[in-house]
């Protein structure tokens, strides 16, 4: 187990009654002029804009708004929210939607606070130090982006998708109503599904293998989602498969899962790649990659691999061979996803093989141009991403 810090700050109000304490936990943060920022138009439809508006304009909290955030957020969106927020003199952030809508919150909130281009971020050309506080009414539990300290967006200019973590701009309150979630799409929740499991497996999957309590919880986590994922599919509106996954979204990426791991994340970097190329939706990018991911990288810790088939996927164990019982599990993540309506390969993802040059191109921005490697199990350079890509690309 590996030395960590545990850092968690947002105020979490959830339920049914969780939007009644809006007001209060925007004054209490700060907020005097808030930025009411949106997506496409889910929170018009539902009436949960017009609800947010109206217990402001009660509570006396004075408002300017932004919408149109699309999945995969863009950085023209956050650079006109910058400005709007310079000349309204807004103080405070109010994200009304799912990760997309959020992570451009944050890039806003950071470039409120920075002459230059606020990608220089993403760049590594600067290092942030403040972001306007920003809370968020969650719609969609997937992102997990209500609790954490990451912000991805999607440079228009070459479609360059890109994440960057920092404890700044974790928000300052996430408030939870599972029964706004009633409304998504099935392939919405399974992609939402798929996306916070991930997070977890993102943790998961290390070369430490003495985390007793830290996979409990993990355990417990993917356990949790992979079971009720399946059933809501069936039963949108049962409130207690609904308020399950979404409290399991933010738990599966607020760090409690990965305590003490050393974390992966390539799955993910190779994923962001397929949302900026083919605009694939996260969770389903996810799906398509990490079987091929995992068939890959599997010989670094088969014993983990197998742990996980067993106590996640209730794979039979074969004690004669860990990676047996490794490979039956992948297998039965690759039913999971087929079951909750996910692709398990890129064919299935974007309707066609990718071609050679889509891969290189892929493969180039995801190690930023062959400079880095991705993961931790095992250090993926460029050729490895591209062998990735290959696999994914047989099915
Ligand atoms: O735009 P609207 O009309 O609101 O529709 C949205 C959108 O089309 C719809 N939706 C949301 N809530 C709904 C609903 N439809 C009906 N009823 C509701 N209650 O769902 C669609 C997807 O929304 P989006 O916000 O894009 O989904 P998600 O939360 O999955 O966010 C995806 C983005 O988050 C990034 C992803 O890369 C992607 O850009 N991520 C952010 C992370 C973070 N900041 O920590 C971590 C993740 O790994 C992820 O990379
Ligand atoms: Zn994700």
């Amino acid at each position: 187990m590996v030395d960590f810090k545990y850092f968690t700050p947002t105020e979490v109000a959830f339920g049914k009654d969780s939007e009644s304490h809006l007001a209060d936990l925007v004054r209490k943060y700060g907020g005097t002029k808030v930025l009411i920022h949106y997506g496409g138009g889910s929170v018009v439809r539902s009436g949960l804009l017009d609800s947010v508006k109206a217990k402001l304009d009660a509570a006396g909290i004075a408002w300017v708004e932004l919408g149109g955030v699309v999945p995969n957020p863009r950085l023209s969106l956050a650079h006109e929210g910058i400005s709007l927020c310079r000349a309204e003199g807004v103080d405070f952030l109010l994200a009304v939607g799912g990760g997309s809508v959020i992570d451009s919150c944050k890039v806003i909130g950071y470039g409120m606070h920075y002459d230059g281009d606020v990608w220089d971020i993403y760049d590594g050309k600067y290092v942030p130090k403040a972001c306007t506080p920003l809370g968020v009414v969650l719609t969609i539990p997937a992102a997990g982006s209500e609790m954490s300290d990451s912000a991805v967006i999607t440079k228009d200019d070459g479609m360059v998708k890109r994440g960057y973590s920092n404890d700044l701009c974790r928000p300052k309150f996430a408030i939870m109503n599972p029964v706004r979630t009633f409304t998504l799409p099935p392939y919405q929740t399974a992609a939402g599904v798929t996306d916070m499991m991930m997070h977890t497996m993102e943790r998961y999957f290390s070369h430490e293998d003495d985390m007793l309590l830290t996979d409990a919880v993990a355990e417990a986590v993917m356990r949790t989602v992979k079971q009720c994922g399946e059933r809501v599919l069936d039963d949108p509106e049962n409130y207690q498969l609904r308020a399950q996954i979404m409290w399991a979204g933010s738990l599966a990426h607020n760090d409690l899962t990965g305590c003490g791991s050393v974390w992966d994340f390539a799955t993910h970097s190779i994923e962001h790649e397929l949302s900026a190329t083919y605009g694939a939706t996260h969770g389903a990018g996810l799906a398509a990659i990490w079987p091929h991911w995992a068939e890959y990288v599997l010989a670094e810790n088969p014993t983990r691999f197998a742990q996980f088939a067993v106590n996640v996927l209730d794979v039979p164990n074969d004690f004669k061979s860990p990676e047996r019982t490794a490979r039956a599990g992948i297998a039965a993540m690759v039913d999971f996803y087929h079951r909750i309506g996910m692709p398990a390969n890129l064919p299935e993802l974007i309707g066609r093989p990718a071609t050679e040059e889509e891969i290189a191109e892929m493969a180039f921005k995801a190690t930023h141009g062959k400079t880095i490697t991705l993961g931790g199990l095992k250090k993926l350079g460029y050729d490895d991403v591209v062998a990735i890509y290959r696999m994914a690309n047989r099915g």
